[in-house]
């Protein structure tokens, strides 16, 4: 008797005396079938299941009344889609053409299948979703052999099995490779098991944990602080399709202008003007291709946002024209701290405005950052955000063009901010512990409006912290790094994951934050630094010089080759942001989103490698590695440098060069790229450069090219072509768009093709050679392992076929 009475007794009241908070979520009680959405009354709870595509699920559950729907990452709505919803006793089906939800009523618990019934997803049946206190989790059953992904900026393998991980943005200056939380919040992961593979994107800005088998071997788990059990599930049989529908609900970046895909150049801090002067010269006279320079919180009068320091910037656009002649962007940093100081316009108007987060009696909230003691403003209100725009106008008269967010976690000394900081939240106040994650996203969308609408062109926007849809506005970097082998590799992984995550615009500070580098990790840092999506190099107040001449000759050369071969790439990079802003396919990827159920791509040894677009695998290694162990997918690789054919699905071990970062082009790979260019605002030559790498799988590249610096391309301005390689022919389809390419020439430069082509002109020429076999190193002793056949483009406005 006592047997059967008690889970009954456990189900409607949750446990008894030592744990009063628990409440585990109990049995459907009411079912109510609507239009594309069930909503169901449980003893616990209530839950509202929405179809939002044929692959995307949302669950909302509360222990009350769902609240109202709000979110500030989701930014799609349901579309109509063909639902079957039915009931019997035991079950609920929803069901649409690729996905299936059973709801098992006693005890309410869900299962997500394929639509031919294989178990994607389950909840653990003992454990389900349930409260403690107001912190909720839903339990997940571990399946066998299941592993997880994702989770945006989070430490450790990029298996994260095993592992548990909190959402908390933290200042974390110079932390630690096994440090967690770090500065930004994406709740969504991704699970694989049995050749499946699901998306979870948890949408609760409260702190929140997950947890991947820390501990257990039963099952997963995630949960928050507080607010609802509120999840997306996504299902599609192949990874880049989950992040793709991931960022259906989220978004996707707008096209960043194409000078921030340049090198970059910072330090905090350049100062005065004479000496960001310097250093833009030196990068021209070393002949070291950038378009950017940052000016870090020096710059300002006594670290007060939206001032310029009189002594070292007396004025600043004269500067700002200055740099711009030598073909350089300026950014500078902008932190949310508003310092508490008479007579210092920002503070006083905000003061006035009432736009400063405050205490439950009114009392703006103070805490101690740069400048000492500050407010900050609402980004969670119109009014605030309004408010940081009108005050970016000190920026836009200063001729600056990228806007670095910086210190949003909210970070302040002492990082503790009281919970009872009250937030506007649109309207519906709402305290710190609900709005902290929130916050960084929100101040970027003020920056990013703001900019957008004064310059009417495309800003380039930086930030540290964020919450799941930031790259609608803005790049992200990963913070205070260390200038460390691990750290390096941890950043190629937390990168990776960013891309995963929905953020394809990630970068890291190249060379290291704290600490100094030495020769051989700086030197392995830029080389790797030219393949990821945002490229500067930055370093800490107190650290040796870190520009590439500041490590001797050697270091130079090989930083300047790299940084080159990034140039002539930019054909092929600017097409690949461009497929970002579309699917959110990351620039910098993981190989799980080709190769997802190749275990070998989890392996620690091979895990840091990537894919730098479609066809280049990338692979990273501590700088005092004598020999590399390299792990190639299925298919044929070349060498980047050699054009040398190793045969994929096996491990290699190369001995290490220093001046060689080992590089593979993947056969059948299209790439195309232009000669050398030292900033984007200088013409690259008239020649188009396709270079195209011999493979039997059928194969294609979108390419892209506009303005790169207005918004025209919302109106057609541009030039899109989509070149398909199969069945021995090369088919550039005819272009969309209204402009023209602004390249006259195409040479096809052919690797691995025995034979020269018919007809086809080979030129033998040194410096083609050494663009052709992107051999940053080669010189006029380049041999020609390739062909090269030369197109007019003129006027070519109609399909072209070549047999190659
Ligand atoms: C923070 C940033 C760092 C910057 C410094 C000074 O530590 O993460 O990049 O240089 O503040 O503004």
């Amino acid at each position: 008797m006592k047997k059967l009475l008690l889970p009954a007794l456990l189900l409607l009241t949750g446990l008894p005396s030592y744990a009063q908070s628990l409440r585990t979520i109990g049995n459907v009680r009411a079912v109510n079938i609507g239009n594309g959405q069930v909503t169901i009354e449980v003893n616990n709870a209530n839950v509202l299941v929405q179809v939002y595509t044929p692959n995307i699920i949302r669950l909302r559950i509360d222990k009350k009344e769902l609240g109202k729907d709000f979110s500030y990452a989701v930014i799609a709505q349901p579309v109509q889609t063909s639902t079957r919803i039915s009931q019997n006793e035991k079950e609920i089906l929803v069901a649409t053409d690729s996905l299936q939800l059973r709801i098992n009523k006693t005890p309410f618990a869900v299962t997500f299948l394929t639509p031919d019934g294989k178990v994607i997803n389950e909840d653990e049946k003992g454990l389900t979703s349930s409260w403690s206190g107001d912190a909720v989790t839903t339990y997940k059953k571990m399946q066998e052999g299941e592993r997880f992904i994702g989770l945006g900026e989070k430490v450790g393998n990029f298996d994260r099995r095993g592992n548990a991980f909190t959402n908390w943005n933290s200042d974390v200056f110079g932390y630690s490779t096994g440090q967690d939380p770090l500065y930004s919040t994406i709740p969504f992961y991704v699970g694989i098991h049995h050749g499946m593979n699901y998306g979870i994107f948890f949408d609760n800005t409260w702190r929140s944990d997950f947890n991947f088998g820390a501990s257990n071997n039963r099952f997963s788990s995630f949960g928050a602080a507080g607010g609802e059990m509120n999840y997306y599930f996504i299902y599609h049989t192949r990874l880049a399709d989950i992040i793709q529908s991931y960022t259906h609900l989220t978004g996707r970046m707008p096209l960043p202008p194409l000078w921030s895909l340049g090198y970059q150049q910072n330090r905090y801090s350049y100062y005065p003007d004479s000496e960001v002067i310097r250093i833009a010269q030196t990068l021209r006279e070393k002949k070291i291709p950038a378009d950017g320079i940052t000016l870090d919180i020096h710059y300002m009068d006594a670290y007060k946002i939206f001032t310029w320091n009189k002594d070292r910037f007396p004025n600043p656009k004269q500067t700002t024209d200055a740099l711009k002649k030598l073909g350089f962007k300026t950014t500078v940093i902008m932190d949310p701290g508003i310092k508490v100081e008479k007579g210092y316009s920002s503070y006083e108007s905000g003061l006035q405005q009432n736009i400063f987060i405050k205490y439950p009696d009114g009392q703006p909230y103070t805490g101690q950052v740069w400048p000492g003691w500050c407010h900050f403003p609402d980004f969670t209100s119109e009014k605030g955000r309004t408010w940081w725009k009108k005050e970016m106008k000190a920026y836009f008269s200063s001729g600056v063009e990228g806007f670095w967010n910086d210190m949003n976690e909210i970070a302040t000394w002492g990082q503790k901010m009281p919970d009872n900081v009250l937030f506007a939240h649109e309207g519906d106040t709402i305290a710190h512990p609900q709005a902290h994650n929130a916050y960084g996203l929100q101040m970027t969308k003020a920056s990013y409006e703001g900019a957008r609408e004064a310059m009417n062109r495309r800003p380039f926007v930086l930030t540290r912290a964020g919450y799941a849809g930031l790259q609608r506005y803005t790049a992200i970097w990963t913070g205070d790094n260390r200038a460390e082998d691990d750290h390096m590799l941890l950043g190629v992984r937390l990168l990776n994951s960013l891309g995963i995550s929905g953020v394809a615009f990630n970068g890291m500070d190249v060379g290291g934050f704290t600490g100094n580098a030495s020769v051989g990790l700086y030197t392995r840092w830029v080389q790797l630094g030219a393949f990821m999506p945002y490229f500067r190099n930055h370093t800490g107040v107190n650290t040796r010089s870190a520009e590439p001449w500041s490590f001797g000759e050697e270091a130079l050369e090989i930083a300047r080759n790299y940084i080159n071969l990034r140039y002539r790439l930019l054909p092929y990079l600017y097409s690949h942001f461009y497929e970002a802003t579309q699917t959110a396919m990351p620039i910098m990827r993981s190989l799980s989103i080709d190769y997802t159920h190749d275990p070998k791509v989890y392996d620690p040894r091979f895990q840091n490698q990537f894919m730098f677009g479609h066809g280049l695998l990338v692979t990273p290694f501590e700088s005092q590695r004598t020999y590399a162990e390299v792990y190639l997918p299925q298919g044929k690789w070349y060498s980047l440098y050699t054009d040398a054919v190793s045969e994929g699905g096996h491990e290699y071990v190369y001995p290490m060069m220093m001046k060689h970062l080992p590089v593979y082009v993947k056969a059948g790979s299209i790439v195309p790229a232009q000669s050398l260019v030292q900033n984007t605002t200088e013409k690259p030559g008239d020649t188009l450069f396709l270079h195209v790498y011999k493979g039997e799988q059928p194969n294609s590249f979108l390419y892209y090219e506009d303005d790169g610096e207005t918004y025209d391309y919302e109106k057609g301005q541009f030039y899109k072509r989509q070149i398909k390689y199969e069945g021995g022919q090369l088919v550039l389809e005819k272009p969309e768009g209204k402009r023209a390419s602004q390249f006259s020439m195409l040479s096809l430069v052919l690797h691995g093709f025995d034979q020269p082509i018919p007809k086809a002109k080979t030129e033998k020429m040194a410096w083609l050679n050494a663009i052709s076999r992107f051999d940053p190193q080669a010189g006029d002793s380049a041999t020609d392992s390739c062909t090269v056949q030369r197109i007019h483009l003129k006027n070519e406005n109609s399909k072209i076929v070549v047999g190659l």
